[in-house]
């Protein structure tokens, strides 16, 4: 049997607090919610979660507070049979924590780094081996600036793919950007790049994937823009839509390095992700994608 690719995911893991509202306040309005939950969250440790649904072999490097959030989310992560080895939790720092507002069918994100802020470099370069022996890394931009450059040297120095989802949005250097293999940006990420003149975002197209919701996935193959198409489905949480297609991707990536089949995957999965509440819960596992398609085929 073929085996299943190795990934190692550096990234945050936050403790989402989640407000459903039926519309968002205005400045220095109070509204009345609907509901709160609290729910495991993280773009690191929502990709790493989707990665290991699909059934890769996944390392989580990250940090935690030494409080009741940090322990729950590292029990969370080991149920889903994650390898902790790479996560620690510091004293006298809150676990990371985002406060989500869904209201209009969308989601809107204030997050607080906590713990996420001391992945630095030092700490990265500790669990070098795990990376060494990753078939792909994968990092997103809830920790510091400084560790993904690292990180974006450890994978070159071993020849592993690195793929970045630069999310939330950050200045980027031509530095970093030349040792990533692809990155993985939304709309909004995209524009914060093309304002950012020491880049050039012609030479960067090619290793661009962009995630626009229900209007699917754009790449670019010898500089023609290909549009891979995303189901329509109605969305109840769109909260880790991003970080499902992500890990979905990486692991199709990491499978086989076909481009078209990872983003329709990705898109798969992301489609059945937001049709749950939270950014965890509705992550597919392989047998519910295939089980999803063979039920479109059936329905044609
Ligand atoms: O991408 C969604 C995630 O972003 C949430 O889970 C939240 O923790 C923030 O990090």
């Amino acid at each position: 049997m073929e085996r299943e690719p190795i990934i190692t995911v550096i990234g945050s893991i936050n403790m989402d607090l989640v407000v459903t509202v039926p519309r968002r306040p205005e400045t220095g309005e109070t509204v009345r919610g609907e509901m709160f939950d609290t729910m495991p969250g993280g773009k690191g440790a929502n990709q790493a979660i989707s990665l290991a649904r699909l059934g890769a072999t996944v390392n989580m490097i990250g940090m935690v507070g030494d409080d009741e959030f940090g322990q729950a989310l590292i029990d969370n992560l080991q149920k889903e049979t994650i390898n902790v080895q790479g996560v620690e939790t510091i004293a006298d720092v809150s676990t990371g924590v985002a406060v989500i507002t869904l209201a209009d069918n969308d989601n809107s994100i204030v997050v607080v780094a906590g713990a996420n802020a001391q992945v630095t470099s030092d700490y990265v370069r500790k669990h070098e081996d795990l990376i060494s022996k990753s078939d792909i890394v994968l990092t997103q931009l809830e920790i510091p600036l400084e560790t993904v450059e690292e990180t974006a040297e450890l994978c070159q120095k071993h020849r592993v793919p690195f793929i970045l989802n630069p999310a939330p949005a950050d200045k980027l250097s031509t530095s970093l950007l030349s040792k990533v293999t692809y990155l993985t940006p939304n709309r909004i990420e995209v524009e914060y790049m093309k304002g950012n003149e020491d880049l050039n975002w012609e030479d960067l197209r090619k290793k661009v994937v962009i995630t626009e919701g229900k209007d699917g996935v754009v790449f670019f193959e010898n500089d023609q823009e290909q549009r891979v198409h995303a189901y329509t489905v109605k969305p109840v949480d769109t909260t880790g839509a991003g970080d499902t297609f992500n890990g979905a991707f990486a692991y199709v990536m990491a499978k086989t390095k076909r481009i078209t089949d990872a983003c329709q995957f990705g898109n798969t999965a992301a489609a059945l992700s937001v049709m749950k509440k939270g950014a965890q819960t509705g992550m597919p596992t392989k047998d519910e994608i295939n089980r999803f398609i063979q039920e479109l085929r059936t329905d044609k």
